[in-house]
């Protein structure tokens, strides 16, 4: 069993928790991911691991309420225990070149702030922008002040640091020095991922992206994570889940994963009562 030591809001709809989990955090590298089990019968669900210390045999993980799971996850407590925890799965980043720009969008971030802080750590410069729908849906931004030599923070509507989107800011970086950066590190929803490489693309910088959010069991069975990258057939759980998002065919990708939207919807109906 894997106890919830500590559990807080980070925005609307994503909370954190801490597991108590020593043997996942000796091993933990940035970029990893964990599989955790509510229950004996309960699915298999990924998430990338956020945050580890070692000395306190913890792992962090920023899980946002979108399906059954982490809706029933959402209803328990500090003190309360999941059945079971997998990991650390997947390959770690390798961030080894010198000057990279980090791209969050929404709930992404909890995937680059580990790579921050890492990055903070060997002594690198740390640019990073994060952006949101809405100012309630920024999470890790003090964290992300913290570790960050340059932060720069948008919400679509406005309603905190520029209006407009993450796009934006990267063009604009771009435009002032197209030397800026070796590389780019996004990571955030698909159309968003989509949106950042066709941008860097055109300047021919390369572009990491975290092919995360297409998981569905991490097991490499169900097949849920195919993708296309530069004309191969790849699994994101297993030969990820990051990728030189200039291969990555997202249009393909983002056709199957709307496959699982209407089934997920109904195991949330089922747990929740509400009728569609
Ligand atoms: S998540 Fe099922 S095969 Fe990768």
């Amino acid at each position: 069993m894997f106890e919830i030591l500590k559990k807080r809001k980070l925005a609307e709809g994503v909370t954190e928790y801490v597991f108590n989990a020593p043997k996942v955090a000796a091993k933990a590298m940035p970029g990893q991911f964990v599989l955790i089990r509510l229950d004996e019968e309960g699915e298999r669900v990924p998430f990338t691991i956020c945050d580890y210390d070692r000395e306190q045999g913890t792992i962090t993980l920023a899980i946002q309420a979108v399906g059954a799971s982490t809706m029933r996850l959402e209803k328990m407590n500090e003190g309360d225990a999941i059945h079971d925890m997998v990991g650390p799965l997947g390959k770690a980043t390798h961030l080894d070149v010198e000057k990279i720009l980090l791209v969050a969008g929404g709930i992404g971030v909890a995937v680059l702030y580990p790579q921050a802080k890492y990055l903070k750590s060997i002594g690198k410069k740390v640019v990073c922008v994060m952006g949101a729908r809405d100012v309630s849906l920024l999470a890790y931004l003090d964290e992300m002040k913290e570790v960050c030599d340059e932060l720069f923070v948008t919400t679509d509507n406005g309603s905190f640091g520029e209006k407009g989107f993450v796009t934006t800011v990267v063009s604009r970086i771009f435009e002032q020095d197209k030397n800026a950066y070796d590389m780019v590190f996004a990571v955030g929803p698909l159309p968003m991922m989509r949106a950042v490489c066709n941008v860097t693309r055109e300047l021919g910088v390369k572009t990491i992206v975290s092919m995360n959010p297409v998981m569905v069991d991490g097991t490499g069975m169900c097949g849920g994570c195919r993708l296309t990258v530069g004309g191969v057939t790849k699994y994101a759980c297993v030969d990820g889940p990051e990728f030189d998002g200039h291969e990555v065919d997202f249009d393909e990708v983002m056709n199957r994963n709307s496959y699982y939207r209407e089934i997920e919807q109904k195991h949330v109906c089922n747990l929740t009562g509400e009728v569609r």
